[in-house]
């Protein structure tokens, strides 16, 4: 398979299985514990039935919407991922590129491998930044000064990993921060050459935005212990007005899933709230996050936008979160696969297959535009 006969999600995914070392392919597909909640993002989304509507006119139809009132080519955007550029070399600068030419908004990772200005030099319009706040409160702020800097056009804070959720196969994988070439894993990646040949030429090789913090540490730790030495556990609401104070721009707070914490994020001011489970990455056993947007939307989508992530694996599962109420939706492997498959190219393909899977399915519902999306897409029979 190439990115050429490539039609789906699903081969993209199987292409990245193919070429990307097995300990980063699987940190990025697999979830926490037994992986129950991984599993109902994709569950619960597929068991929303489209509602087929026929002899309409649909010949002019766009995808075109805003997002935080910034404007988009569809409702979309590319979700903050940790360890973007151990998929591909540099792949938060092409990922940031594939979205920018499709109009649609990159926010790059507090994790990531490229740095803030990495990619604002790799770029030439703004993305968004997302924010893990540390227990060195010092560096959170001098991120978001540099996320400033660089003229970053959205803040996202990120409030549902501040311990992280066990995942079992970094674990077993022998995942540590900054990453390491186990003996285990260098028999794999001998066979991925074009993998660890762009790796070694790439820009970088550990966490971009973390120099000098990462540096410090004393040995090699898994992930999960190393969050929990670092993130700061005493994160709260009030916290937020602390970081309206250093950021002057949109404000998004991601990974919201229950009504009254919805409420909490939207009384901050917030520009938009992410409902989230973080992929089924943190707390195993949560509902899906498509079970939990319809009480949000009904609880705070009058204040604030509401943005949504979990399992989006194609344009009709766009069409199913907006027609629940989603102002657009984030993807993370869904993009991060199409990077492991082909780099640049690869992410562009992720996107135009999801826009057009969208511009149909939207056609076959018997919608011209993303406001004709309403509950009725749903077919509740
Ligand atoms: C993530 N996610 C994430 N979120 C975040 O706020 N900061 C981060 O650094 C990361 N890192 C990360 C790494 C990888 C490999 C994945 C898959 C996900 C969560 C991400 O932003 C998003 O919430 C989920 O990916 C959405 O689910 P899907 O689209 O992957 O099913």
């Amino acid at each position: 398979m190439s990115l050429q006969t490539a039609t789906s999600i699903d081969d993209l995914r199987l292409m990245a299985k193919r070429r990307v070392p097995r300990a980063f392919f699987e940190y990025c597909d697999r979830g926490s514990y037994a992986e129950e909640t991984l599993e109902a993002n994709r569950a619960d989304l597929k068991a929303l039935k489209l509602r087929q509507r026929v002899m309409v006119d649909v010949s002019n139809r766009s995808t075109a919407t805003t997002i935080i009132g910034q404007p988009a080519a569809l409702p979309l955007v590319l979700a903050p991922t940790g360890l973007t550029g151990m998929q591909y070399a540099d792949g938060e600068i092409l990922a940031a590129r594939a979205a920018e030419k499709a109009g649609v908004p990159f926010c790059l990772s507090t994790m990531s491998i490229c740095s803030i200005e990495d990619v604002a030099a790799g770029t030439s319009k703004p993305f968004w930044f997302q924010l893990y706040v540390m227990k060195d409160r010092g560096f959170a702020q001098s991120l978001v000064e540099r996320a400033i800097a660089a003229k970053c056009s959205a803040l996202v804070l990120t409030v549902d990993l501040q311990v992280q959720g066990q995942r079992h196969r970094d674990i077993k994988n022998g995942m540590t921060v900054p990453p390491r070439i186990t003996l285990a894993n260098l028999v794999d990646i001998a066979t991925k050459p074009d993998w660890a040949l762009r790796v070694l030429r790439g820009k970088r090789k550990t966490f971009g935005n973390l120099d000098g913090f990462v540096k410090g540490m004393t040995g090699v730790k898994s992930l999960g212990q190393w969050i929990s030495g670092q993130f700061d556990t005493t994160l709260n609401w009030n916290d937020v007005a602390w970081i309206r104070s250093l950021w002057p721009g949109k404000l998004i707070i991601k990974g919201v899933l229950d009504v009254g914490d919805a409420k909490a994020a939207a009384a901050t001011g917030a520009d938009a709230i992410v409902v989230s489970n973080h992929g089924g990455r943190q707390l195993d056993g949560a509902p899906s996050s498509i079970s939990a947007l319809p009480r949000i939307v009904d609880a705070v989508g009058g204040e604030t936008e509401i943005l949504f992530d979990g399992g989006i694996r194609s344009g009709q599962d766009v069409l199913r979160a907006l027609a629940l109420g989603a102002r657009a939706c984030m993807v993370g492997r869904a993009f991060l696969y199409g990077l492991g498959a082909g780099g640049e190219a690869g992410v562009a393909k992720t996107i135009d297959i999801i826009a057009k899977e969208l511009s149909v399915s939207m056609a076959l519902t018997g919608r011209r535009t993303i406001a004709e999306i309403d509950e009725t897409v749903i077919d509740r029979g």
